[in-house]
């Protein structure tokens, strides 16, 4: 839309309403409620079965119907399930095996979101699975234990697919987490929290991207779902809770706190646990990233998780990336219980930090990161294309992936099949709680930020890996690109 249609419209239709559609996003039908009552759905752990040396999964991918608000069926997909899937867990060392079986109307894939594995296993959008299709890759986890997930990489359809629910969590473990004393009953006080933002038409169905805007800027909505609850509330059963979060939003970023500002223990990035604890008062998420927190919940507490603004400069003549983070909201309603016993403890240390030096690198890449009114968002120019490979990487090299962002957006990158770690953000080192294990990295507007990643794992011609923005309706307007690994 142009500024003269945009300006025509708003006369139209009274600029009062449209302005904030037009800036926030799209407003739902059906509004979120006002108080966080709603008890929060934890999904059903999967752990498998052992078939020889294996543990295997049985998957489905299935539409269905979820009813969150009362007397609204609203259209989704599940994996097991009508809404999102079970949490997958499994061990650091074990081999698993999986049965994917679609069940919906069109092509799908099932990627392994963070998992180090050969690219023919990644799930990515050459590993499609077909309407009635079982696909059954097989590996060995060989990376610590950390929340990991997994979701549709469907050919310019991750974005609807993931925004209907088509996405899960997935726990490594290892001993050596399992030996430290840190909140680790799950859905007891080791609890998932899957963050995601939807937009509702007046018949209850998803409302997704249905403008210029939203396919620019990325699908928000203004309804926020804790694992598929809408306005979600954790009654606390011990003092002390293990929150593992996963932003699995679309295109929201969240900036989060707690109602009365405070202060929580960061213990894991996205690969695994920090070195040690990071106090906190606020952490901002990406679409894609995941963050364990630790925090304190007493007896007579009731407190909110929520939403605040970032404060960020908004380029003056350009109003429409004035988006996500420019309204504050609620997101889980958390209360102690009386009685309720002592929580685990919260170690000094966590694990080894192992830092790779940039002395090491064998190679820097450079990724220019823009997104254009007509061209839409590139990477080094360029948009994806399934025949192209455009980098390749030697297996056990290390290299510093270098990423410029000269567009007024921020773009979550992610590296598909690798853990990097940051070295640095606009040449500074990154925030303590961002010196850990990372496979999605916030790019903000005018940003670069360094990172430096072992290739361990291949990936041939044939089953390239995928590096992307991680703004879905970017991935799926083609700002992504393909590595292969190979000796
Ligand atoms: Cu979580 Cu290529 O994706
Ligand atoms: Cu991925
Ligand atoms: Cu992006």
């Amino acid at each position: 839309m142009d500024r003269r249609t945009f300006l025509r419209l708003s006369v139209a239709t009274g600029a009062a309403t449209v302005l904030p559609w037009y800036l926030w996003g799209s407003r739902s039908a059906l509004a979120a409620p006002a108080v966080l009552n709603t008890p929060l759905a934890i999904p059903p752990l999967l752990t498998g079965r052992s078939e020889g040396d294996q543990r295997v999964y049985d998957l489905t991918l299935q539409s269905g119907s979820r009813e969150f608000f009362s007397g609204y069926q609203t259209p989704t997909i599940g994996i097991n399930g009508p809404f999102l899937g079970p949490v997958l867990r499994a061990r650091s060392g074990e081999s698993v095996a999986f049965n994917v079986t679609n069940q919906l109307d069109e092509d799908s894939t099932l990627h392994w979101h963070g998992l180090r594995l050969p690219g023919e296993m990644d799930g990515g959008p050459h590993q499609v699975i077909a309407p009635g299709a079982t696909w059954t890759p097989r590996f060995t986890i060989h990376q610590p234990a950390s929340t990991q997930w997994f979701h549709s990489h469907a050919w310019h359809r991750t974005g609807p697919q993931v925004y209907k629910g088509l996405a899960g969590l997935f726990y490594i473990d290892d001993s050596l987490t399992e030996s430290l004393d840190l909140p680790k009953e799950y859905g007891v006080d080791d609890i998932p929290i899957v963050l995601q933002d939807r937009s509702f038409n007046s018949d209850g169905s998803f409302r997704y991207v249905d403008n210029m805007h939203q396919r620019m800027s990325g699908m928000l909505g203004d309804v926020t779902l804790v694992n598929g609850t809408v306005g979600a509330h954790l009654q606390a059963v011990r003092n002390r809770l293990r929150l593992r979060l996963l932003n699995g939003s679309n295109a929201r970023i969240y900036n989060l706190s707690f109602s009365d500002g405070r202060k929580f223990h960061q213990i894991a990035t996205d690969g695994g646990l920090l070195a040690a604890p990071v106090t906190l008062s606020q952490l901002r998420l990406a679409p894609g990233e995941r963050a364990e927190l630790v925090v304190d919940i007493r007896s007579d507490d009731n407190v909110v998780l929520r939403h605040a603004p970032l404060r960020r400069r908004i380029p003056m003549m350009r109003p429409w990336v004035a988006r996500s983070d420019a309204e504050s909201f609620d997101i889980l309603g958390i209360s102690g219980t009386a009685n309720s016993p002592a929580g685990a403890g919260l170690p000094d240390r966590l694990v080894p930090g192992q830092e790779l030096k940039p002395e090491s690198a064998d190679a820097t890449r450079r990724f220019v990161l823009n997104t254009r009114m007509m061209a839409g968002s590139t990477i080094n120019g360029r948009q994806i294309d399934l025949q192209r490979i455009d980098h390749r990487v030697r297996l056990g090299d290390i290299e510093i992936w270098e990423f410029e962002n000269r567009s007024p957006m921020p773009h979550p990158m992610h590296v598909h099949g690798v853990q990097f770690q940051i070295i640095s953000r606009n040449r500074a080192p990154p925030p303590a709680n961002e010196r850990g294990l990372k496979d999605t990295v916030l790019v903000d507007a005018d940003e670069t930020v360094q990172v430096i990643v072992k290739f361990d794992d291949p990936a041939d011609d044939r089953h390239p890996f995928m590096f992307h923005c991680h703004n879905l309706e970017h991935e799926d307007a083609g700002m992504m690109g393909q590595f292969v690994v190979t000796a």
